[in-house]
């Protein structure tokens, strides 16, 4: 069964630049499908584009799309907002910054028509985070970048998706804490069964989270495969210069610790 599945997703700027072509891709429900290239590839224009969410002078030109059977992009017209949520590079910038966690978790629970005694503890205890009353007190600023991405994948959670798309959700933030933030979102996907589009440069990242991967290049998918066959066999000279780059910066992720 596809939960997510996309076919001739074309965006253009409205000057006529092509910045994605011919983007196509599936995910099942419970399943993390990674979308791996360099930086200008063309990851995030493609992850926005399905949110509805691209920037000014940007749009999508053709394309079909649907979640869970459901149309949300025909002919490149967008007939509805998918069930979908984001997270980010950056987490503190995502945040409301004149706001209390807590107060910014209790008016996304009052949009969503989900407020109650105690929901926004619970949001947090679900994402890992042990004194969930201590951080709801306190700014964004207050709070490291690791915690803030826990607060943010709490709130992309809290409507419920059966989509979520992170867009290279641990690029800033150190390798231990990386470790720790990419185990919440496969747990995070395990109990909930939702999909996950992962958006990343790194091949490293991707072949820990993802058992298929696009990959993208000026724009294209040049390969949509499973990792593992694209690491012993790339079958596309590009995917074969990532990997090479991938492994000219080896690091050690994946034994962290579930504090902080
Ligand atoms: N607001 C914008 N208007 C026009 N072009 C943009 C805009 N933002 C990004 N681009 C261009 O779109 C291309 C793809 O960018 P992006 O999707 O951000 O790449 P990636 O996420 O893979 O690093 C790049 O060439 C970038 O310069
Ligand atoms: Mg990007």
């Amino acid at each position: 069964m596809t939960l997510l599945n996309v076919e001739g997703l074309a965006v253009d700027t409205r000057g006529g630049h092509s910045l994605v072509r011919d983007f196509a891709i599936e995910v099942a429900p419970g399943e993390v499908v990674g979308i791996v290239g360099e930086s200008g590839s063309g990851k995030t224009m493609t992850a926005l584009s399905l949110l509805g969410l691209l920037p000014e002078g940007v749009s999508v030109v053709s394309g079909e799309a649907s979640l869970a059977g459901m149309p949300f992009l025909r002919d490149g017209r967008v007939l509805r907002r998918p069930n979908a949520t984001m997270i980010f590079q950056n987490p503190t910038a995502a945040l409301n910054p004149t706001m209390r966690i807590g107060a910014q978790l209790d008016r996304l629970l009052a949009f969503l028509g989900k407020k109650g005694r105690g929901r926004a503890e619970e949001l947090l205890e679900s994402v890992g985070i042990g004194e969930p009353r201590a951080v709801m007190g306190r700014h964004p600023h207050q709070l490291s970048g690791g915690m803030n991405q826990r607060v943010v994948i709490a709130m992309a959670i809290a409507a419920e998706p059966s989509l979520l798309i992170a867009d290279e959700p641990t690029t800033g933030l150190d390798v231990t804490v990386q470790a720790q933030i990419l185990e919440l979102i496969r747990s995070t996907v395990a109990t909930r069964e939702i999909g996950v589009l992962f958006v990343s440069h790194d091949m490293g990242v991707i072949a820990q989270m993802c058992r298929r991967v696009a990959v993208m290049y000026q724009g294209e998918v040049r390969e949509f495969a499973d990792v593992d066959d694209i690491f012993h066999a790339p079958g596309d000279s590009y995917t074969k210069e990532l990997l090479a780059s991938a492994a000219e910066q080896p690091r050690k992720v994946g034994d962290g610790t579930r504090t902080g």
